[in-house]
């Protein structure tokens, strides 16, 4: 078996993975992604989309920004709906003209993929990684088995593990070497996608006795809508009228304002953890996005953490190979978890802000709904959320 030569082998075409791989095209450092799905399957996630400012300009600097800047939609403005009442988060004013743009990841994932392939990036799905190895030293090693349960190795100088929560570069690392600091909240989302023009040209985040809701959005015809519900709610015992009146009695008061119950496309249950996993590298292997964090859904920061790791790497390995210096390499764990800690704070933060504890009694929830409505008028409080919303808090 012959080698394949690159200079950085990145596991996992997830956004963390193509735009590492693009930023690195434009400073001439070659590199090869490999994905263990097949092209459709990665390029049908749904997620989140909620980009940050930051986010946006770096779509927009590596070329991949085009179809975003037409077909997103930049949101100046977000609504905390608590029971019924509507606290509007006025993001631009606040953050001094900071705003977030709605856009699908799975559009992003697409636009990324379309110019990968237009620069002639080397991306080679339903490639399945047996091990990475040699990683502390100058030339680590990636074996994998193609679609036809082919073996190859790839060898290269840096390995970027961008390859998810479940992937198998951090199980690769030694026992011990990094730390994971986990917590499981006692709650889930359950979410519908459904074909309609949106409802909202805010997302709504609603607080309600009965729970969370969540008005989101796909794209201009695909909606998305959540409501909390147990880790161990069964999709079968929702029925669409119940799933749409429960909807309805947490969006309140706009209840002729849910459309008419249009055919529901998906529905799935999210569960909710936070990881964070330190150091966020090992010898000449770095991680990036989820598989070094994970947060919870509220506020949409995943792929915005994974955008800003992707950045922070690919200035390291510049470093490295224009000026044969390492230090930003060395510094890039401690630097990314700045980042990651402040925004893991806030997405848990608006979680247990919105959604309701499981054993919590009706009265004292409706005390703690009409106190939360009272501070949500507070200056500071608002203007700290919008901070962190947008992507400003100091990194
Ligand atoms: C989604 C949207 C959000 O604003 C958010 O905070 C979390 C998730 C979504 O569409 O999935």
């Amino acid at each position: 078996m012959k080698p394949i030569r690159t200079q950085v082998a990145i596991v996992g075409a997830g956004p963390a993975g193509l735009m590492l791989s693009q930023l690195l095209q434009l400073e001439g450092i070659d590199s090869i992604v490999l994905e263990r799905q097949s092209r459709h399957e990665t390029e049908s996630a749904l997620k989140a989309g909620v980009l940050e400012q930051g986010t946006v300009d770096l779509l927009n600097e590596i070329g991949a920004g085009e179809r975003m800047m037409k077909e997103g939609q930049r949101q100046e403005s977000i609504v905390l709906r608590v029971e019924g009442h509507d606290v509007r988060i006025d993001l631009a004013a606040l953050t001094g003209g900071g705003a977030v743009r709605s856009y699908a990841q799975r559009d992003v994932i697409k636009d990324l993929l379309r110019l990968r392939w237009a620069k002639g990036g080397d991306i080679r799905f339903n490639a399945n990684v047996v091990n990475i190895r040699d990683y502390d030293t100058r030339l680590p090693k990636i074996r994998y088995r193609d679609r036809q349960d082919e073996v190859h190795e790839i060898h290269c100088d840096f390995i970027a593990g961008s390859d998810g929560t479940r992937g198998v570069c951090r199980r690769s690392v030694p026992a011990g070497v990094m730390k994971s600091v986990e917590q499981l909240y006692p709650y889930a989302w359950f979410g519908i996608l459904y074909k309609a023009p949106r409802l909202s040209h805010e997302l709504i985040y609603a607080a309600h006795t009965r729970g969370f809701a969540l008005v989101s959005t796909q794209s201009r015809d695909l909606q998305r809508l959540f409501f909390q519900c147990s880790p161990t709610e069964r999709i079968e015992d929702w029925s669409d009228d119940r799933i749409w009146s429960e909807l309805r009695t947490r969006l309140a008061p706009a209840d002729d304002w849910l459309p008419e119950q249009p055919q529901i496309i998906d529905r799935t249950v999210v569960g909710m953890r936070s990881l964070v996993v330190e150091p966020m590298q090992y010898g000449r292997l770095f991680l990036a996005g989820d598989a070094a964090h994970v947060v919870p859904p509220t506020g949409a920061k995943g792929l915005n953490l994974a955008a800003a790791d992707a950045r922070l790497l690919a200035r390291a390995l510049t470093r490295h190979y224009r000026d044969g210096r390492d230090d930003l390499l060395e510094a890039y764990s401690s630097t990314a978890l700045r980042r990651v800690r402040r925004m893991a704070g806030f997405a848990g933060w608006m979680t247990s802000l919105l959604h309701r504890a499981p054993d919590s009694d009706d009265q004292d929830y409706r005390r703690q709904l009409t106190a939360l409505r009272s501070r949500l008028g507070e200056p500071e409080l608002a203007a700290m959320l919008a901070d962190h919303y947008v992507g400003r808090a100091e990194s």
